[in-house]
């Protein structure tokens, strides 16, 4: 029977590339969305993949969404944690707001998806969790105190999280991405966005489907050693 993966954030950017990659591997895949309808309806019609919607930031939510999830396709195996937001500004012009969005999506989402699905795992004696990180949570950034803040936390949730799974054929994994092509990037004035990219070693933003490729090696059967690491997938800007 195919493993059965949950993505969230999964039906545009990053998280398009990576349920198409499991998608490829043979894997069933439910692709959860926060709010942009068209966008998922489009990537549903256009992959066959089902799209689900729910705030991953909400803990109940997260429970209805997974047991929906379940009921439609199977018990949930495979966990990437990819559904992000950004909410930027110096420390003095961040409201408390958008600290609290950035890190109950960012890093609550995964706590709540955790919640809802590692217990299944461990009792089945297997599931690979996979939390997208960044570098600007291994670095640091101007301007995102909140944001890093938040994937910052994902890497440490990650490390945790692995020595509560190891023994239970659980891996849980970090991918720290560096400046990848999509919507979020975009929203990067031009001027700061040339400036970053002069840093990058490769010479080039990445693409989701670089991303992808990690996440699909994460999640694959043979990837049962690998567990509490963090992959920098960033075109050299941060050798960690
Ligand atoms: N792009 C980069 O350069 C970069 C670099 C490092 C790390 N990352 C991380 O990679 C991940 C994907 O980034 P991206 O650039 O692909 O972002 P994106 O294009 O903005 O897409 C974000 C996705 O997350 C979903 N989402 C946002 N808030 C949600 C919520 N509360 N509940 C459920 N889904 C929610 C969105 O759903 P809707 O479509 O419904 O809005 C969308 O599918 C994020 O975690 C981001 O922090 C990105």
């Amino acid at each position: 029977m195919a493993r059965v993966a949950i993505v969230t954030g999964g039906t545009r950017g990053i998280g398009e590339a990576i349920s198409l990659a499991l998608q490829e591997q043979g894997v069933l895949v439910a692709a959860n969305y926060g709010g942009n309808d068209a966008k998922a309806r489009a990537f549903s019609e256009r992959t066959g993949i089902k799209s689900y919607k729910w705030d991953v930031s909400d803990y109940d939510a997260c429970q209805k969404g997974v047991e929906l999830v379940e009921a439609e396709l199977g018990p949930v195996d495979i966990v990437v944690n990819n559904a992000g937001i950004t909410r930027d500004g110096t420390i003095l012009k961040m409201s408390y707001q958008d600290w609290k969005d950035v890190i109950d999506t960012n890093l609550g989402g995964c706590f709540n998806m955790a919640k809802a699905t590692f217990p299944g795992m461990r009792a089945r004696q297997w599931g690979r969790i996979v939390n997208i990180g960044s570098i600007n949570g291994q670095a640091g950034q101007y301007g995102q105190v909140n944001y890093a803040a938040a994937k910052s936390g994902i890497h440490g949730f990650t490390k945790a999280l692995a020595q509560e799974g190891a023994k239970a054929g659980v891996t849980v994994n970090a991918i720290a991405p560096g400046y990848i092509d999509t919507e979020m990037v975009a929203a990067v004035p031009q001027d700061v966005l040339a400036k970053i990219v002069a840093k990058v070693p490769v010479g080039r933003l990445g693409m989701a489907q670089e991303i992808a490729r990690g996440v699909a090696f994460l999640c694959a059967e043979d990837a049962g050693f690998v567990t509490g690491s963090t992959l920098s997938i960033n075109g050299g800007q941060h050798m960690y």
